[in-house]
């Protein structure tokens, strides 16, 4: 879909987007379209029930005498309604509710809402970025799908006063949603297709955006003493890896004011649950074990696309858990690169281990001044919070608050749960320094505690994404499937608080 923008016009054909505000009040541009189609705006609302609400729309098909084929009619609201969250999901449900006019051709008109706290032309960008994310879709493998099934929607035309602007605030929300698209795209794979190897590969793609991107294989790894990663990965015919990404936009000067922010992501490429095998029913979803990866990919490239002035680390972890001959058994003990010794008791709490070679390497590298790591990391916190927050574990209020606003500004929010000594002695074990399970209770808080001990000093937060990376059904800027929550909020925190 080509999006573009454009000052304003009564569009002639194709399909016409207007708004309405509360209590039915039409916008200029609507006032002007109801005059051209002979009243059939204000006509076709008092037969209905939309009131120019939030989230309201109604679609008048083939207007007398007009040669549009449809006009829809979207509310807006209040003035206090039209935030850039309302924009974008607006976007998005016109997307949705347009992408198989016959046409292909939509233009929305947006005009300047008074008492808003946003310009005409940044209400314009903030439309086309949710129409951008609705239109994902992850079509590759369907072959036999008919053209008339597919969307059909392929110019978006908006327009408003300032069309430039609209379209330079655009400029860098598009390279957000490609972020977005190549994380879904990652996670959307399944495992035949993307394995450490071919995940290491689509990261080393961000080359051609001017990030730096290593891959060690398994005896750079080895040599690094990095157990508790290889073990996870050795039951798998295909090789481990890491990945480190670093994007270097406020300048590499030495010292601690340019210490870079640092990204970690679990990239399990698919968990079976190793010898701790998991049950059949449903396994298919470990082919989004990666998704904390995917995420920090995503993000790397949306930072880099539109040059964000800030240095900042992405590692990730990538192994596949096959149970197999070579598999680790419950009962081994691996010494991950901290040196600390682990009783893997159950293999299929495997992220874990993942990430806690992932964190120290990246620790002791690069001295960041905070590492985020993102993880599909427990069931548990799908129990706890569902789908609508992820879980959020730190060692730093601020750096809470900070994710916590930030979630709320693009709409992926998360929750703190707590941590404590109390749950860290859960992992305490009798042949080792720690085991990889806790008791019973609270699975997500002790999985974390066992990450906080590969941190030390270093300002850290654990994202439990697991409930929220895989999407069952349509949400206004997300459609089903791989969601890539975590790459809007971790940009839009760099946003406030890193760059510049
Ligand atoms: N990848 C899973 C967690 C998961 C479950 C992610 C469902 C997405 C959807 C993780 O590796 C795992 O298996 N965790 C275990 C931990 C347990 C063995 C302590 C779990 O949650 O059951
Ligand atoms: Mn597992
Ligand atoms: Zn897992």
């Amino acid at each position: 879909m080509k999006i573009s923008f454009a000052k304003p016009a009564l569009p002639g054909t194709g399909t016409a987007v207007v708004a309405a505000l509360a209590k039915g009040v039409l916008t200029p541009s609507a006032q002007k379209l109801d005059a051209k189609s002979g009243g059939a705006i204000k006509r076709a609302i008092r037969a209905s029930r939309f009131e120019g609400n939030k989230g309201q729309s109604l679609n008048i098909i083939a207007p007398a005498s007009t040669r549009l084929e449809r006009i829809m009619v979207v509310g807006l609201g209040k003035g206090t309604d039209v935030t850039d969250l309302e924009m974008q999901k607006l976007g998005g449900t016109i997307y949705a509710g347009t992408r198989r006019i016959k046409s292909g051709k939509v233009a929305i008109s947006v005009d300047p809402v008074s008492d808003a706290n946003m310009t005409a032309a940044e209400m314009a960008a903030q439309i086309a970025f949710g129409a951008r994310l609705r239109s994902y879709r992850f079509d590759k493998y369907r072959t036999k799908e008919k053209a008339s099934d597919k969307p059909s929607l392929n110019a978006l035309t908006i327009q408003c006063g300032r069309f430039a602007d609209a379209k330079k605030a655009y400029a860098s929300l598009g390279k957000i949603a490609d972020g977005v698209f190549f994380t879904r795209d990652l996670v959307s794979e399944p495992a035949n297709i993307i394995y450490p190897d071919t995940l290491a590969k689509q990261a080393k793609t961000l080359e051609k955006l001017g990030v730096k991107v290593e891959i060690l294989g398994e005896a750079a790894m080895r040599r690094l003493g990095m157990g508790a990663l290889l073990g996870v990965g050795q039951g798998s015919d295909r090789d481990s890896k890491m990945v480190v990404m670093q994007w270097n936009g406020a300048g590499t000067g030495k010292g601690k004011a340019n210490a870079p922010i640092a990204f970690i992501g679990k990239g399990v490429t698919f968990d079976t649950g190793g010898i701790s095998i998991k049950p059949s029913a449903g396994m298919e979803d470990m082919k989004w074990d990666m998704g904390g990866s995917g995420v920090v990919i995503g993000l790397m490239k949306a930072l880099a696309g539109r040059k964000a002035k800030v240095n900042v680390v992405g590692v990730v972890g990538l192994v596949e858990n096959m149970p197999s001959s070579k598999a680790q058994r419950p009962g081994d003990i691996v010494t991950s690169m901290s040196g600390q010794t682990i009783e893997v008791l159950n293999t299929d709490a495997e992220g874990r281990l993942v990430l806690a070679d992932a964190l120290w390497y990246c620790k002791e590298r690069f001295k960041p001044k905070f590492m985020i790591n993102l993880a599909t990391l427990t069931g548990a916190i799908i129990v706890s919070l569902g789908s609508e927050h992820a879980g959020l574990f730190s060692n730093n209020d601020r750096l809470c608050e900070r994710l916590s606003s930030a979630g709320e500004a693009v709409g992926e929010l998360v929750w703190r749960l707590p941590m404590s000594d109390a749950y860290d002695k859960m992992i305490n074990s009798d042949a080792a320094d720690m085991k990889n399970i806790g008791g019973r209770g609270a699975g997500s808080i002790t999985a974390a505690q066992f990450l906080k001990r590969f941190v030390g000093d270093t300002p850290w937060v654990h994202i439990d994404i697991a409930g929220v990376t895989w999407s069952k059904g349509d949400k206004p800027t997300v459609p089903k499937g791989g969601t890539a929550f975590g790459v809007r909020l971790l940009e839009r925190l760099v946003a406030d608080h890193y760059e510049g």
